[in-house]
């Protein structure tokens, strides 16, 4: 681990927060940001160990740069997993990192995306879209006669899981399996889960992982019009193409990286929408408007607030010297609000001109695969609420409490009424 008790760690008080962002609401939160930003725009968080870096250029140069930046260390448990849990999970068969993150081995993360890529062509995105047209409509008809509705809970959390339970052509029968397993996936690897909830949710996690591989085997055998079948016939029986440990991990990663994602973007955006005077109805009367709105509320109030990389040399960030091995937490949400990119940064404008240049999907080798998915969403739930509920306004006083996870955000309750 890298020794960050030098003189040359920049004071870390004033922001220290940033390693317990979930307890702030917005308006502290993007205080917060600013701050370190324009104060501390390299600072070391002792509580967990990482480097928070919130400038949108040093952001981006560390995110392209695969020569001294690694990305493997993405999905570790940000609380170290107890003997306990790791035994459950060896026992369980847990075959553990992905290949589709893990850029320990460059030459298989590109093989493996590659073929994972062909879930997410324009064809697959066009052949998609009226069913999720469908899905979303059937969902707000369950609701559009109450007047009132939380939208997390009815509509936002879920719908993500079953595009992608279409995406990855999981039947119906057992989706209600795989949802319960899904829950703490999060707080697992992102949260502050204690030990005895960490081992709770090794438990689903296994479930889970035995699931993909059974699914996956049933592809091989019944194949479908789904990416693990797409994969398997791209793998033909060769190993050296693809390996079935490739598939499942393949499966198994993307419902992680694809659902609270996208169910915390949506709750984000509908929230910034509504709590911004006149933008609903913009996009209401201008539906045209709708594809760059995604855009901009994305870079405005994404729901990966940082992503990680690892030092694999000495470096100096912003003019802070940072050792080898040390963990960075790369700030996306802060680095959206840079003035230097983006004028007004702080400022919610749906036609702004280069709100596509934001970060929140990463850049480069590894930027979001399921990016052309996520955007497809956000934009047919926007256009559907906004058709459907014109006046939709956020239901008052209301409280906002957020998921507790250092790099996700999102409202856990978004009470809307019209
Ligand atoms: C608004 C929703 C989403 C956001 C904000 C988001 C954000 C991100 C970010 C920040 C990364 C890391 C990029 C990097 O290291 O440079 C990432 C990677 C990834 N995302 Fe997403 N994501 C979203 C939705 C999705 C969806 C819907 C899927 C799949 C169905 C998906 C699949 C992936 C995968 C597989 C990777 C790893 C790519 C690689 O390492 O090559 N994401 N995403």
């Amino acid at each position: 681990m890298a020794d960050a008790s030098s003189s040359s760690v920049p004071h870390a008080c004033p922001v220290g927060m940033l390693s317990d962002n979930f307890k702030l609401g917005n308006a502290d939160l993007e205080a917060l940001y600013a701050s370190a930003r324009n104060k501390y725009p390299v600072t070391y968080l002792p509580d967990i160990d990482f480097w928070a870096v919130t400038r949108f250029e040093d952001v981006k140069a560390i995110l392209k740069d695969t020569e001294r930046f690694s990305c493997a260390i993405a999905m570790d448990p940000l609380v170290p997993f107890s003997d306990e849990m790791v035994q459950c999970l060896r026992d369980g068969g847990f075959a553990g990192k992905s290949n589709l993150v893990a850029n320990a081995d460059a030459e298989s993360h590109d093989r493996v995306r590659r073929h994972a890529q062909s879930g997410f062509v324009p064809k697959r995105m066009a052949e998609l879209e009226p069913r999720i047209r469908t899905l979303v409509d059937a969902t707000i008809d369950a609701f559009i006669d109450r007047k009132s509705v939380d939208l997390v809970a009815e509509m936002l959390y879920e719908l993500p899981a079953q595009v992608l339970f279409m995406l990855l052509g999981i039947p119906e029968a057992e989706v209600s399996n795989v949802k319960r397993w899904a829950d703490n996936r999060l707080l697992l690897i992102f949260g502050k889960l204690t030990k005895e909830k960490q081992l709770e949710a090794a438990h689903e996690l296994v479930d889970y992982w035995q699931y993909c591989v059974r699914h996956v085997e049933s592809k091989k055998a019944s194949p479908g019009a789904d990416l693990p079948s797409d994969m398997l016939a791209a793998r033909n029986g060769d190993d050296s193409i693809l390996t079935m440990m490739d598939i499942t991990l393949t499966v198994f990663g993307l419902l992680l990286a694809g659902h609270e994602t996208t169910s915390n973007m949506s709750a984000n955006a509908v929230l910034a929408l509504l709590e911004n005077e006149g933008s609903w109805q913009q996009l209401q009367q201008n539906p045209a408007h709708i594809p760059n709105a995604v855009e901009e509320l994305i870079r405005y109030r994404p729901s990966v607030v940082a992503w990680r990389r690892k030092t694999l040399e000495a470096v100096d960030i912003a003019g802070v010297p940072i050792p080898q091995d040390s963990r960075l937490l790369l700030f996306l949400a802060a680095a959206n609000r840079d003035g230097k990119k983006f004028d007004d940064a702080e400022i919610l404008d749906l036609t702004r001109k280069n709100a596509r240049a934001h970060i929140s999907f990463g850049f480069g080798a590894h930027f979001c695969l399921g990016a052309p998915l996520a955007r497809l969403e956000l934009q047919i739930i926007l256009e559907r609420l906004t058709r459907r509920i014109p006046d939709m306004r956020l239901q008052t006083p209301q409280d906002f409490s957020f998921i507790k996870t250092v790099q996700f955000r999102g409202p856990t309750a978004l009470h809307v009424e019209w």
